[in-house]
């Protein structure tokens, strides 16, 4: 092993990006490299950055510039930091950055992880490396594993990047160019992941993927396997409680993945489903290529499936040419579906994107104005969800310690944050709690009699 170093990555942007920063640390710690959560110690700060709106590219500047004063106070000690930015930026601006931001050492784009020890070592003799290609040999393969004590250290619920990239080329959106093409892990390879992960204290996993429900990996028989199929032979997996995958595309939605929410009970009654647009007009110049109709009837197939699913979605408010009909669409079909939750977004053109050179453009105020009356009608529908668990039992994970002493906080089905007092030994189980209170970012709720239904440790 090499001198101990420090490395510490901080993550912007969607969950590939979480889960990948994982990776990065992983693939590190062979070479010498312990994570630390304070930048300031770090021989090796990792920003793993996002390009899906203006402002979270933005973002990037701003904090190279906090690093950058964290590396001359090294300097100053005679202690030499490295700077390197990776994710989604890195993958779509390399040389920009490169050139506009001295500080930076290092620009490493979403397919080349794998590589980053070696790139870490040219950067610490000296040289400013960028490498922003698609390569052909997988990633995944090449990176390390993550130590035991680092899954420990992450927690009972954890994520398993399944699926990368995007072939739907939707026409406001960078990630077809940021990620590549799709591209899916053989069956085998993530069940040896997700074993691993179980063995050491994992009890829930999340299966990730820009369009995860695209899936179609190499099974162990040489025929590619759907996600219903992967989610099936996932879940038996013993120790492991419960599992979910995001994020999904209407598209994909099949017939078999749909039944495996009424077959599988590992497999929780919460899915993501980004519609974007209530109105078919914009859907159609977003290249959405489904309509309001066909999401509200996979909204009715998946509640006959597992009549307790509870939804959630994405919209994009003041897409080209959205008029206030359209807009008044996107509000009649949030209140249809009823959504647990959503998140929203004003469009933002992004560089590249066929939706940047329309030329009906909405105001700025306009779309301020529009996010602010769809979010009032998110809310409203969220508090009517959550209203309905006063009084109920419900089945929660214990994640980790909550804000106040002896409290832990967990996740119900539908992943609601659940607070509870509830003894430290109980992470990692699933209890019964009876809700209390309904707060506005969490229930929260008293372990209900004999609670420990299902006992820890695999
Ligand atoms: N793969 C997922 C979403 C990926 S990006 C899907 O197909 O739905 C996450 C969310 O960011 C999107 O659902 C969309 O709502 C939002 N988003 C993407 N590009 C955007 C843009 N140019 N402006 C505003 N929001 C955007
Ligand atoms: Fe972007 Fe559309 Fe692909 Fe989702 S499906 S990642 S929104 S291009
Ligand atoms: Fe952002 Fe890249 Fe994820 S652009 S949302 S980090 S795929």
């Amino acid at each position: 092993m090499t001198q101990a170093r420090k490395v510490h990555v901080k993550s912007f942007g969607c969950q590939m990006n979480v889960y990948d920063s994982h990776r990065m640390a992983d693939t590190l710690a062979p070479a010498g490299y312990a994570e630390t959560l304070e930048p300031s110690d770090a021989d090796l700060v990792i920003l793993n950055t996002c390009h899906i709106r203006e402002k979270a590219a933005e973002k990037l500047y701003s904090e190279i510039g906090r690093m950058r004063a964290l590396k001359e106070a090294a300097a100053a000690q005679g202690r030499k930091m490295l700077i390197a930015v990776a994710g989604c930026v890195a993958q779509a601006q390399g040389d920009e950055i490169i050139k506009r931001a001295r500080a930076v050492d290092l620009v490493i784009g979403s397919q080349s992880y794998h590589r980053l020890p070696g790139m870490v070592a040219r950067a610490f003799a000296g040289e400013r490396v960028v490498d922003t290609e698609f390569p052909i040999e997988d990633k995944f393969d090449a990176l390390a594993p993550p130590a035991r004590e680092a899954i420990r250290r992450r927690g009972v619920s954890s994520f398993v990047t399944v699926q990368e990239g995007c072939d739907k080329f939707c026409t406001f959106c960078v990630v077809p160019y940021t990620r590549g093409a799709e591209t899916s892990r053989p069956v085998d390879k993530i069940v040896a992941e997700v074993e691993r992960l179980v063995a050491n204290g994992v009890r829930e996993v999340t299966l990730i993927g820009q369009n995860v429900n695209a899936y179609h990996g190499p099974g162990p028989d040489g025929s590619a396997w759907g996600l219903a199929r992967l989610l099936r032979r996932v879940s038996e997996i013993p120790g492991l409680l419960r599992l979910r995958y995001t994020t999904s595309h209407p598209r994909d939605m099949s017939d078999d993945l749909i039944a495996a929410h009424a077959e599988l009970p590992a497999l929780m009654p919460f899915v993501h489903l980004p519609v974007q647009s209530g109105s078919d007009r914009i859907l159609a110049a977003m290249n959405r290529r489904h309509t309001r109709a066909d999401y509200l009837s996979l909204v009715a197939r998946l509640r006959r499936a597992r009549a307790d699913i509870a939804l959630s979605s994405d919209f994009i408010v003041g897409f080209p040419g959205e008029s206030e009909a359209d807009f008044r669409a996107t509000l009649s079909l949030v209140e249809e579906v009823g959504f647990a939750g959503a998140f929203s977004f004003m469009y933002s053109a992004r560089p590249g994107t066929p939706a940047a050179d329309m030329d009906n453009q909405v105001p700025p105020q306009v779309k301020a104005e529009r996010l602010q009356r769809l979010q009032a009608a998110i809310a409203r529908g969220q508090r009517a969800f959550n209203a309905g668990f006063a009084g109920r039992t419900i089945d929660v994970l214990l994640e980790k310690p909550g804000r106040l002493a002896g409290q832990l906080v967990g996740r119900s089905p539908y992943l609601q944050a659940v607070q509870v007092m509830a003894p430290r030994a109980l992470i990692g189980s699933v209890v019964s709690v009876t809700i209390t209170e309904i707060g506005s970012n969490s229930l929260f709720g008293e372990l209900a009699g004999a609670t420990e239904r299902i006992a820890v440790g695999a």
